[in-house]
């Protein structure tokens, strides 16, 4: 029977191309993200096996997040569950708006609900592997990105506790610290994003954490442009 991997906000970016390697791996993946014309398009580039279940969701609904949570687990329980969805916006002190219940909300309290939901399945099987995008600005600040760089460091909080929640288990917990990733995250902006890391650099190395034997596991692990702008 084939794994199960369960990817949030992933239908461009980081997450769309963990998603094709994984149905490559022969995975069974769950991907979701709101809009459904991107999902349509990813399904129709990598479905010829059936491997691909998508689902057009805003993750930030709790309500529709328990009832998808629950169709999953009608499959199986998840080997791979990926924190993923994560929205970069801008703002300051002296900001006008704040971002910060949104960019909240989006970083972190999506991540801590899934999580919620389904660690105890994983635990009862003792297997699975939680991976959090988290983020260079998880470690340090921009002054530029306040409720960004908050939220990202408490996501970082979140990945130590599930570490500790994890330590008599054999279920594994991996937090991704990557600098500037080439995705649409940066469109419209000027910024040389040939020279940033790429989103196949950082499926890439899920991919190879995979391949650990049972009781080795890779904390954290930072990822970085060789363009030290960012
Ligand atoms: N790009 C970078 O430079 C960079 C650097 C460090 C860390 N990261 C982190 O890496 C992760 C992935 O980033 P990325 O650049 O690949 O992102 P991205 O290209 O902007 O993609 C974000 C994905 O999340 C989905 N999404 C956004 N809001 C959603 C919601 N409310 N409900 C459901 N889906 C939602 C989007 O689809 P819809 O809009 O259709 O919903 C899209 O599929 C994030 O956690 C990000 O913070 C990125």
């Amino acid at each position: 029977m084939s794994k199960i991997a369960l990817i949030t906000g992933s239908s461009r970016g980081i997450g769309r191309d963990l998603a094709i390697k994984l149905v490559d791996k022969g995975y069974r993946v769950f991907v979701s993200a709101r809009d459904e014309k991107a999902l349509n398009s990813l399904s129709d580039d990598v479905n010829k096996s059936g491997l691909i279940n998508c689902k057009s969701i805003d993750l930030l609904d709790s309500n529709k997040v328990i009832s998808y949570i629950n169709n999953v687990l009608d499959v199986g329980v998840p080997d791979l569950v990926v924190h993923n969805l994560g929205l970069y916006l801008e703002d300051a002190f002296d900001s006008e708006t704040s971002h910060l219940d949104l960019l909240l909300n989006t970083n972190l309290k999506v991540a801590v609900q899934i999580t919620k939901l389904l660690l105890p399945h994983l635990k009862k099987r003792n297997t699975g592997h939680f991976f959090t995008i988290c983020s260079l600005l998880s470690k340090k600040a921009r002054r530029e990105a306040l409720s960004y760089t908050i939220s990202k460091h408490a996501l970082r909080g979140f990945h130590k506790v599930l570490v500790e929640e994890l330590k008599d288990s054999l279920v594994k917990a991996t937090a991704i610290f990557p600098g500037p990733v080439n995705t649409s995250s940066w469109s419209g902006l000027d910024v040389p994003r040939e020279e940033f890391i790429q989103p196949s650099d950082i499926s890439s190395s899920i991919i190879n954490l995979l391949d650990n034997s049972n009781y080795s596991f890779v904390n954290e692990l930072d990822i970085y442009s060789k363009n030290s702008i960012f």
